[in-house]
C-alpha cells in the first residue's frame, strides 16, 4: 500500500515537475536514501525511502534548482524606517500606491506616504484592490498609473494589494490584459519596479513570485507565476501588523501554515524549503495563538512575520499542493477569505496524503511540538493538532458554515484540477477524489470552533 503510494507521488512529482519547468527531474528515484538523524526515535520503524531526516525528500533535481526572492528584504521592527533610503536610492521618483479601501481610511498610508514625502518621491493612490483581487482591480490600477506617470509601484496591505499591484507592474510593461499571463513563466519584460509593504502574516506575497487574480467572466483564480512577478523590494514591519483583528491573524497565519506544510510534502521541495518550512511551523505553533488572543504582544507579531515570511521562502520554490488548489475556487466563486479556506480544507488534504507520504508527517509533527512519532503516529497527531490550533484562535469548522453549496462541488473540482497549485501536491487527485474533499470539509465538525449561527452574528 505505501509503496504503491509513493510510486504515485512520483509520477506527480515528474508532471509537476515537467510542467512547472523548475528543472529536468528524473521521475524515478535515484535510490538515495535519507541520512536519518536522532530524530528517527528508537523503535520507529525505518522507513523504506524518501525518509525524513537530513537529506532530501525527493530525489534530487538534474541540473539544481531555483530560489525566487526579493532583491531586499526589511523585516523586523522598524524596517519601514528604512524603505524611503532603499527605494530612494533605486533612484525612483513616482509612485502609485496600490491598497485596499479599508486600509486607506484607516490611516495605515501615513508612515508610506510621510516616507515617501521626507524622500522626494510622489505619490498618487489607488485604493480599490478588493480581497481576492480581480482582473477589473488591476485594469483600473493601471489606468491610474498612466494617467499619473508613475515610474513605480508601492503596494501597501495583504496579498490583495500585492497581487493587484504585482498584476499592475506586469501590465504596465509587458502589456495585453492579466490572463495573457495566466500560467509559468508568460513574462516578456520585467515588470515596473515594486515595493511592498506588507500588513498581513500571511500569504508572503511581498516576496512571492506568484500573484492570484480572480477571473471575473470565469470566475475562477488564474495563478501567475513568474520570476519577473518578485517584488523588487519587500517590507516586513511587524508594526504594520499590530492593528490587524483577531479573524485577520487567524485567517492569515493558517495561510502561513498551510504554506509551510504543503511545501514541506511538496513533490519539488528541497533541504532550503523543508528548513524554511519546517521553522515557519515552530514558530507559527508557538506564537499564533498568542498573536490571535493577544494582539497588542508585540514579540508575537514579530515571529508571526517571520513565520510567514519562512513560509514564503519554502513554497516560493517548493510551491504548495491541493490545499490551495481547492481554497483558490472558493475564494473566486464566492469571495471567502483565503486562509480560512485554506484552513478548513488543510486537515482534510492531510487525511488524504497521510496515505501517499505518512514519512513527511514525522518532521511536521516534531516542528509542531509533538516530539519525535513514527510514521505510523505522526499523520493522526499532526491533523489533530492543526484542528486543535484552528479551533483554538476561532477559524470556523467547516464549509457550511462558510456558505459554500454542496451543488456547486463538481464545479469546484472542475476548477481545482487545473489550478496549479495540485501538481506539487504529494497525491494525485482525480475529479472524483476532489468532490469527496470538498464534501468532507463541508461536513467536518470540531468542538470548540464557531457554529454556522455564531460565524453568521
Ligand atoms: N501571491 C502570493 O504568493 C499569494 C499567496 C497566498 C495568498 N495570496 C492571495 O492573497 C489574498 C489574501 O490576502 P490576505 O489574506 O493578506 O488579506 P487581504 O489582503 O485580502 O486583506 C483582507 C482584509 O484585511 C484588511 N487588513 C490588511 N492588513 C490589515 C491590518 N494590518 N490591520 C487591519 N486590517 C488589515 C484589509 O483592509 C482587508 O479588508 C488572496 O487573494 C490570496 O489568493 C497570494
Ligand atoms: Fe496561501
Amino acid at each position: 500500500m505505501l509503496r504503491q503510494a509513493l510510486s504515485r507521488s512520483r509520477q506527480a512529482r515528474g508532471i509537476a515537475s515537467r510542467l512547472l519547468n523548475a528543472g529536468v527531474v528524473s521521475a524515478e528515484g535515484t535510490g538515495l536514501r535519507a541520512i536519518t538523524t536522532s530524530s528517527l526515535k528508537a523503535g520507529a520503524l525505518p522507513i523504506p525511502t524518501e525518509a525524513h531526516g537530513v537529506n532530501y525528500h525527493n530525489p534530487p533535481m538534474e541540473g539544481g534548482y531555483s530560489f525566487f526572492m526579493p532583491r531586499q528584504t526589511l523585516i523586523g521592527p522598524g524596517a519601514l524606517k528604512t524603505a524611503g533610503d532603499v527605494v530612494k536610492s533605486l533612484g525612483l521618483k513616482r509612485a502609485l500606491i496600490v491598497t485596499d479601501s479599508g486600509l486607506a481610511k484607516s490611516g495605515a498610508l501615513d508612515p508610506v506616504l510621510a516616507s515617501l514625502k521626507a524622500h522626494d518621491i510622489e505619490a498618487v493612490v489607488f485604493s480599490g484592490a478588493m480581497p481576492n483581487p480581480t482582473d477589473r482591480n488591476v485594469e483600473d490600477a493601471l489606468a491610474m498609473l498612466k494617467e499619473n506617470n508613475c515610474d513605480f509601484v508601492v503596494s501597501v496591505g495583504g496579498g490583495s494589494s500585492h497581487d493587484c499591484a504585482k498584476g499592475t507592474a506586469l501590465l504596465a510593461t509587458n502589456g495585453g490584459r492579466i490572463h495573457d499571463y495566466e500560467g509559468i513563466g508568460r513574462l516578456h519584460a520585467a515588470p515596473m519596479p515594486l515595493v511592498s509593504v506588507n500588513t498581513t502574516a500571511g500569504t508572503a506575497s511581498e516576496m512571492t513570485r506568484f500573484m492570484v487574480i480572480t477571473d471575473t467572466t470565469r470566475l475562477l483564480k488564474m495563478v501567475i507565476a513568474d520570476a519577473g512577478v518578485t517584488p523588487a523590494i519587500a517590507v516586513d514591519d511587524p508594526g504594520m501588523m499590530m492593528k490587524m483583528p483577531k479573524g485577520l491573524t487567524a485567517a492569515t497565519g493558517m495561510d502561513a501554515l498551510t504554506h509551510a506544510i504543503e511545501a514541506y510534502m511538496s513533490v519539488i521541495s528541497n533541504p532550503v524549503t523543508d528548513a524554511s518550512g519546517l521553522h515557519a511551523m515552530r514558530l507559527i505553533s508557538a506564537y499564533l495563538r498568542t498573536a490571535v488572543h493577544d494582539g497588542a504582544n508585540a514579540q508575537a507579531r514579530d515571529m508571526m512575520s517571520y513565520a510567514q515570511f519562512l513560509g514564503g521562502m519554502a513554497f516560493n520554490s517548493a510551491s504548495v499542493g491541493l490545499v490551495h488548489g481547492m481554497a483558490h475556487q472558493l475564494g473566486a466563486v464566492y469571495n471567502l477569505p483565503h486562509g480560512v479556506c485554506n484552513a478548513v480544507i488543510l486537515p482534510i488534504v492531510l487525511e488524504f496524503n497521510a496515505e501517499a507520504v505518512p514519512h513527511r508527517f514525522i518532521d511536521i509533527a516534531e516542528a509542531l511540538g509533538l516530539g519525535q512519532l513514527s510514521f505510523e503516529e505522526a499523520p493522526g497527531k499532526v491533523i489533530e493538532a492543526v484542528r486543535e490550533l484552528s479551533a483554538d484562535i476561532g477559524i470556523p469548522a467547516n464549509l457550511e458554515v462558510l456558505g459554500v453549496k454542496p451543488e456547486d462541488f463538481p464545479l469546484l473540482a472542475d476548477k481545482t484540477e487545473v489550478d496549479i497549485c495540485c501538481m506539487t501536491n504529494p497525491r494525485p487527485a482525480s475529479k472524483e477524489q476532489i468532490i469527496e474533499l470538498f464534501r468532507k470539509a463541508y461536513e467536518q465538525g470540531s468542538e470548540g470552533q464557531p457554529t454556522k449561527q455564531a460565524a453568521a452574528a
